[in-house]
């Protein structure tokens, strides 16, 4: 499998968790560079000068580097590899030379700056901020261009992956679970009509009527889950409810649902924060007013109380109300999450 994203998006710390979880030989041409630097060798040498600026090392040596390694390896986890179209294009020469087919390309999607945050925290030599802007720059213009090669093969799976490092991490081995097993992601939520708009392309309904030959033409391995039941009833579901739909207008009407879901789950984890903060200086007021309730300032005491009392409950009312708004947010992601790329995979198949 191949682990792509921005830098810092968290190749590293997945690779570690899918190599537990499925085993095979984790290679990080990052860190193999970055050895190849400190031993002082001359491709060390040679890629030191573009890695320091936060440029793409030149493909050819890239390549060389990395066959070699492959070759020995009977599985494998790709961090950082392939970062352009020649390298990807490379990459499919080299497994079609070696027998071995991708089960997946799982894209870390998150967003540039909390990438920078995340980045300046760490402070490996190539986290200062100015290289950071342009390894994001690097990212954008010459790695996110690739990942239409390998939408095209059906083999791109996007994970939200601004969550925790475990709920990222449960994200991406449930995708790889299924697509080992060769069942397509779920689509545990419908997509709102009103974010569907046509735009040119197959029918969702030619889609449905057409399956059965798409099946029998050999199209593995999402239609023959569709034909083997192992396509959820609800991805049947939204197909059929938008019969008129072009997929890939659906392919971005779940895009679109799947971005305001995580601007949900953000909104209401700094609101969760906000009731909080008021709940306790609530709490705080109503202590504060019953230490006053002596002589002559026993009215403004009681007055202080009540006040803290309605913000207390007013805040931790606020804090749980986002806290299961979250949760709900949180579900809808887990049920929308691969969905775009199951569309798009089809409309590439499909012509
Ligand atoms: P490389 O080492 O691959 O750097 P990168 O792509 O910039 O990625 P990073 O290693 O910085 O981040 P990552 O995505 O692995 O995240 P990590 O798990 O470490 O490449 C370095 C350079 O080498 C390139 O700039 C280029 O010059 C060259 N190069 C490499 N491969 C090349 C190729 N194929 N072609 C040409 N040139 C190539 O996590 C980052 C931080 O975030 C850590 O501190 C981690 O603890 C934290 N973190 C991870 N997940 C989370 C989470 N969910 N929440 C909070 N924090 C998290």
């Amino acid at each position: 499998m191949i682990l792509v994203g921005p830098p810092g998006s968290g190749k590293g710390t997945q690779a570690d968790g899918v190599k537990d979880e499925f085993g095979g030989a984790h290679l990080s041409t990052g860190e193999i560079l970055r050895e190849q630097v400190k031993q002082g060798t001359e491709l060390g040498k040679q890629a030191e000068v573009y890695m320091k600026q936060g440029l793409l090392v030149p493909d050819e040596l890239i390549l060389g580097m990395v066959k070699d390694r492959l070759a020995n390896e009977d599985s494998f986890i790709l961090d950082g590899f392939p970062r352009s179209i020649p390298q990807a294009e490379g990459l499919d020469r080299m497994l079609t030379e070696l027998g071995r087919p991708l089960t997946a390309v799982t894209l870390l999607d998150v967003d540039d700056e909390v990438i920078v945050k995340r980045l300046k925290e760490r402070g490996r030599e190539d986290d200062k901020e100015e290289v950071i802007r342009e390894r994001l720059k690097v990212y954008h213009s010459q790695t996110e261009p690739m990942l239409a090669h390998f939408r095209k093969q059906g083999l791109v799976e996007s994970i939200p992956a601004e969550g925790s490092v475990s709920e990222v991490q449960a994200l991406v081995t449930d995708r790889l679970q299924d697509r080992r097993a060769g069942v397509a992601p779920s689509l545990g939520t419908a997509i709102p009509a009103s974010y569907v708009q046509s735009a040119p392309g197959v029918l969702a309904g030619d889609l449905l009527a057409s399956i059965d030959g798409h099946v029998a033409a050999g199209n593995a391995p999402y239609p023959s889950a569709w034909d083997a039941g192992e396509v959820t009833a609800s991805t049947k579901a939204l197909l059929s409810q938008h019969p008129q739909a072009t997929l890939p207008a659906l392919a971005g009407a779940a895009k679109a649902f799947t971005l305001d879901e995580l601007e949900g789950v953000k909104t209401c984890a700094r609101n969760e924060v906000a009731g909080g903060v008021v709940g306790a200086l609530g709490g705080a007021a109503f202590v504060a007013g019953g230490l006053m309730q002596t002589g002559a300032l026993s009215g403004v005491g009681s007055a202080v109380m009540l006040g803290g009392l309605a913000a207390l409950v007013a805040g931790v009312g606020f804090s749980v109300y986002n806290q299961v708004a979250m949760e709900e947010h949180r579900a809808n992601l887990q049920g929308l999450e691969g969905t775009r790329d199951l569309l798009e995979s089809w409309q590439a198949r499909l012509g």
